[in-house]
């Protein structure tokens, strides 16, 4: 197919180098967002139809979760073609007007690029797989069987069972961090390497402004193939993946995170300098080194921008004592680093079901997420403050959730589509049945419910953004840990000759915290309730306190 390059020499937003740190984006999962053509999934054309709300919103940039072509085994995490749209999603015509759309609305738009393993539909495995000397032999991570014919380690898949999958073909094992039906691609031949370089050159050139690495960590194994360690029960960290997964009870040195990643994210970096304002952050899954992790591929200039965090993806609520020990350890081991957050994903439970999180709570997590040093990543919904969704076994997609149900239910209580309007069945996602259904719950939470209502969750997040947006301190400043209990925390950032003491009190009993010397003033805007008196900072039950100081001229 010849496809015709657009010309994007009109960028309507500033050239700024700089514009991801501290950026908010906003990410749209395209399957559940907004249907336009009556077939129950959501499109590229609905996206476009909803980027008005998406601006409306305040966000710097829209992260849009797979749309290439795809069987939809893992819901797009399985590509057949990187440079196409699936057609369930539209066509690269529709992608191009989503890009133009979204730079009139001022939005900057990242898509989601799954490099480290294809769909066992493309065609570079097809290839790869049909002899062990054809060009493309070398493409994937193959291995001969060990002599008892099991596969050649002990490396697991994320979605159950030997990361290792025999093919009758070859007479070979390839290798398969998540389904049996997405091979690793292998990122030692260079050739493999040059192809995926190219890939991303593809989308450059249509004016993407970045890149979401998916599974950033994954993409070089060991090249001996060593077993992983196992891991000591009391050592084992749920955050990647669900406790009921034997995944977690190994220590992954080998299988992923390895050291040759370095060059490959210089070549990626060097391809993106080529291009003004470009900005990608690597999606690190690693329970036990995540953060080092993180500061390495996002030290100085030469790697990533950014990489996303896991550590508040996970059950464990964030007490004040968590979120301080997690920076302080960002701080220590990535100090050159840049994190980007999120509470809430298409992989994980809702955080305000995760967190039995009830109004106010969920109120001051947002503010508390806006407050971070760091980037941030919203996900569609959780500005409505959208619980997770009840999907029964019967209606069940997710073969993450097939593989470990009950005990794991899956990702698709987070994925079921946007409501948009609480008076229609389908709440306005579509005029047919939803691939997922729509949680009855949510339609009273739908856009038209919350859009005029000042006191609404979404009314909160747009005034939250904007109070961000407001006081660069909070985007680009400095991080310094005032003091903490699992009750509360408090923390000044400090930029350009400004400082922001920022507290929260995570209780249902009032607190008071002494402020820093200086002439603190209360910065307006926010709706948290704390105030100053002579004693310090007043914080009701669940409220927050944003405070201002010039601290020179
Ligand atoms: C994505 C998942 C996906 C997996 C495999 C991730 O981390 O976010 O949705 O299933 O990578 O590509």
């Amino acid at each position: 197919m010849n496809i015709e390059m657009p010309i994007h020499e009109d960028h309507p937003l500033p050239a700024d180098q700089d514009w991801w740190r501290g950026c908010v984006i906003y990410q749209i999962y395209p399957r559940s967002f907004q249907d336009s053509n009556s077939d129950g999934i959501g499109d590229l054309a609905g996206i476009i139809n909803r980027l008005p709300y998406v601006a409306s919103l305040g966000v710097d940039a829209i992260w849009i979760s797979p749309f290439f072509t795809s069987p939809m085994l893992d819901f797009g995490y399985d590509v057949t073609n990187y440079r196409d749209v699936d057609p369930m999603f539209g066509t690269i015509g529709d992608f191009d007007a989503l890009i133009q759309r979204a730079h009139d609305l001022k939005l900057r738009v990242i898509i989601d690029l799954v490099l480290s393993h294809t769909s066992d539909t493309h065609r570079w495995f097809r290839e790869s797989r049909s002899s062990r000397d054809n060009p493309k032999a070398n493409w994937y991570v193959w291995s001969d069987a060990k002599p008892d014919g099991s596969p050649p380690n002990n490396w697991l898949s994320i979605f159950g069972g030997p990361a290792w999958e025999w093919d009758g073909e070859r007479m070979q094992y390839y290798l398969h961090n998540f389904l049996k039906e997405q091979p690793d691609l292998n990122f030692h031949e260079p050739q493999v390497q040059d192809e995926l370089l190219d890939v991303a050159r593809f989308w450059l050139d249509r004016g993407v402004d970045g890149f979401r690495f998916d599974t950033i960590n994954f993409y070089f194994c060991d090249t001996e193939l060593r077993d992983n360690p196992s891991l000591a029960p009391e050592h084992r960290d749920f955050s990647t993946a669900p406790e009921v997964n034997p995944y977690n009870w190994q220590d992954h040195v080998y299988d992923k995170s390895r050291p040759e990643m370095i060059g490959f994210l210089q070549r990626m970096r060097a391809l993106m300098n080529e291009y003004p304002s470009i900005a990608a952050v690597g999606e690190v899954g690693d329970a036990q080194r995540g953060m080092e992790i993180m500061g390495e591929y996002t030290r100085g200039d030469d790697r990533m921008q950014m990489c996303y965090a896991f550590e508040f993806l996970s059950a464990e609520k964030p007490t004040g004592e968590r979120v301080a020990k997690v920076l302080g350890k960002f701080a220590r081991v990535a100090s050159d680093g840049w994190a980007c957050w999120a509470f809430s994903n298409h992989d994980v439970e809702r955080h305000v079901t995760r967190w039995g999180l009830n109004d106010a709570q969920a109120r001051l997590y947002l503010g508390l997420l806006l407050g971070l040093r760091g980037s941030v990543c919203l996900y569609q919904g959780e500005e409505l403050g959208l619980q997770e969704a009840y999907v029964s076994y019967e209606d069940l997609q997710d073969p993450y959730g097939k593989r470990f149900w009950p005990k794991f239910r899956g990702r698709d209580g987070c994925r079921t589509p946007m409501v948009w309007i609480t008076d229609n069945l389908n709440g306005g996602f579509s005029d047919v049945k939803p691939w997922l259904p729509i949680s009855m719950d949510h339609l009273g939470h739908s856009v038209s419910a919350q859009e005029h209502d000042s006191l609404s969750m979404l009314s909160f997040y747009r005034r939250m953004i904007a109070f961000r947006k407001a006081h660069p301190v909070l985007a680009k400043g400095s991080f310094r840990l005032v003091t903490t209990t699992p009750d509360y925390l408090a923390f000044i950032r400090e930029h350009e000759g400004r400082a922001m003491f920022c507290a929260f009190n995570f209780s249902e009993t009032d607190h008071t915290v002494t402020l820093p010397e200086g002439n603190w003033h209360t910065a307006p805007g926010t709706s948290f309730s704390g105030s100053l008196s002579e004693r310090g900072a007043y914080l009701p039950p669940y409220q927050a306190i944003f405070a201002e100081l010039e601290t020179n001229g």
